[in-house]
């Protein structure tokens, strides 16, 4: 008899639509609410994606999964409450919980200290704790009321590491092939994929959590390859790995099916011409593949960027890693298909439009303008001894962030400036990018240079690590680069190469904070709030997030 091996995910949800994710043990048929869908099967593994339609407005319903008429979900004898779908409404107020990075480790010695006691340590999971709470808030209001659970959570990149924790896909790894041949322990195919994903999503809380929150995700460069397209020289130097393709292609794959598919609404799917090869299908994996491995040998030319209409709210996530393009004279985030998508997205009248991208589009300063400098020294504007220098320091400590690809940041900023002046549709409440990606949270609002007439107000909300620490001596550089010493320097430095002024100015209104984290957007009409809460330490039954900052946006 099929069981579950990972889910159900709840994914897509709309008024009146929902779709939820499974990954099954042997082909069947996968129910929920009377909605049925067989299996589609890629490598020996299988999964769904369950369409519920028509659905109520603004509503909450309960829902159980069945494969092949059995009953799997909820799992026998389980404490937690029931898994529920929340439909959006549109004047419903709306939490949105996002963040990034998190690693898949137990939660028990020596992986709950902090790094600073123990290397393997990375404390608590802010997504498990998060969880945890909603259940005791469940038990406390009797399951009457689930107003206090974020309707959304954004998981804005790594959410695998092909390269750090999960012990136990790394266990299987050094018995089914050693680690003595490169890439050692990372994984390599869809196999060691897929226990990577069902290590990191299997932990009870967080599968639960899954179960009843909406989740939309996007990748950063863990869930390929650390430092993933940081450069056209790191892409050259990949390609000439024996393994890489074949990482790069799983990668993919593997991306398509736990990932991407579940961030489109039913419509999108059908539109979908992979999906429709896919659907179904015994033998999916063929089709997967041969897409797969056109795209690895193009690069770029897929869009993986899309868009949630949420209420009155739009959020454009933006794919900040898999499309970049690089030639011989241009270092650009996405290529330019995906760019005029974009643009086509952000027209229209909202009450709030967000725009989640992995990586910060406003960093600290002192960071953003090394990064300027780092890219214009990097292609040749103080000659070829100090462009590799470059490279070496870019790869080193990771400048690829917007700041580092100037030529996007320009227009990623005049964008932002057309929407908050009301030339794409009514200027919204609000303008927010979510990032996550660089291990510390943080709200700073941008400001335009006089004349520019944006009328709404443009913030940059950055929350990382949900599991994922930094050592306190990283803390201490990032504290230094907001400062204004560092940031006087290195502005001089970015002049001094001839890197371009940002053409936008911004300001620190809360942070940097440095803990396992998870933030909060809470949306009500034209009003925002950023909420911020972090895990302390405790034992299991006391375990809560404590807030950190709260801070009206509009
Ligand atoms: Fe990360």
């Amino acid at each position: 008899m099929a069981q579950l091996v990972i889910g159900p995910l709840l994914r897509y949800v709309s008024e009146t639509e929902a779709t939820i994710w499974v990954e099954t043990d042997e082909p069947c048929e996968v129910e929920v609410l009377g909605h049925a869908e067989p299996t589609f099967t890629v490598e020996g593994h299988h999964y769904a994606l369950v369409r519920v339609e028509g659905l109520e407005p603004g509503s909450f319903q309960e829902y159980e999964v069945e494969l092949d008429g059995e009953r799997r979900w909820p799992e026998p004898g389980s404490d937690l409450p029931p898994s529920v779908i929340r439909t959006m409404g549109r004047d419903k107020p709306l939490d949105i919980a996002f963040g990034s990075c998190r690693v898949a480790l137990p939660h028990d010695e020596p992986y709950v200290q902090s790094k600073d006691q123990h290397s393997d340590g990375r404390e608590f999971d802010a997504l498990r704790v998060l969880a945890k709470e909603m259940v005791r808030d469940a038990e406390e209001r009797e399951n009457e009321d689930r107003a206090k659970w974020p309707e959304l959570l954004f998981l804005l990149g790594d959410q695998v590491y092909v390269d750090e924790g999960a012990p136990q896909t790394r266990e299987k790894i050094r018995a089914r092939r050693g680690i003595d041949g490169p890439p050692g322990e990372e994984v390599t195919d869809y196999i060691e994929y897929s226990w990577l994903y069902r290590e990191s999503w299997s932990e009870p809380l967080i599968r639960w959590l899954m179960s009843t929150v909406s989740t939309s995700m996007i990748w950063d460069d863990h869930d390929m390859s650390d430092d993933w397209n940081i450069s056209r020289s790191w892409v050259e130097e990949m390609n000439r790995k024996p393994w890489w393709h074949h990482r790069a292609v799983a990668g993919i794959m593997s991306y398509w099916v736990y990932q991407h598919l579940g961030n489109l609404s039913p419509t999108e799917l059908d539109e979908n011409e992979v999906y429709r090869g896919v659907r179904g299908n015994p033998c999916a994996g063929d089709v997967l593949r041969d897409w797969a491995t056109d795209i690895d040998a193009i690069g770029a030319g897929t869009r993986w960027s899309f868009c949630r209409d949420i209420g009155g709210t739009r959020a454009i996530f933006l794919d900040s890693r898999a499309g970049r393009t690089f030639t011989e004279d241009r270092r650009a985030m996405v290529d330019d298909d995906e760019w005029d998508w974009i643009v086509e997205h952000a027209n229209g009248d909202f009450d709030h439009l967000l725009i989640a991208t992995t990586i910060p589009y406003l960093l600290a300063p002192a960071l953003h303008y090394l990064e300027a400098w780092g890219e214009r020294v990097g292609d040749g504007a103080w000659g070829m001894p100090a462009a590799r220098l470059a490279e070496k320091l870019r790869r080193a400590v990771d400048f690829d962030h917007w700041a580092s690809f100037s030529e996007s940041f320009a227009k990623l900023t005049e964008l932002l400036k057309e929407v908050g002046s009301g030339e794409r549709g009514k200027a919204p409440a609000s303008i927010v990018v979510l990032s996550g990606d660089v291990h510390h949270a943080y709200l700073v609002e941008a400001g335009f240079p006089p004349g520019s007439a944006v009328e709404s107000p443009v913030y940059q909300a950055v929350c990382s690590p949900y599991r994922n620490p930094l050592d306190e001596s990283e803390r201490r550089v990032i504290r230094a680069a907001f400062k204004r010493p560092a940031v006087a320097a290195m502005r001089g430095l970015a002049r001094s190469a001839g890197a371009p002024a940002p053409g936008v100015g911004w300001r620190l209104r809360d942070g940097p904070y440095f803990d396992n984290q998870v933030a909060t957007l809470r949306l009500n009409g034209r009003e925002a709030v950023m909420q911020l809460d972090k895990t302390v330490p405790g034992d299991e039954q006391e375990r809560r997030l404590e807030c950190v900052f709260e801070r009206r946006l509009a």
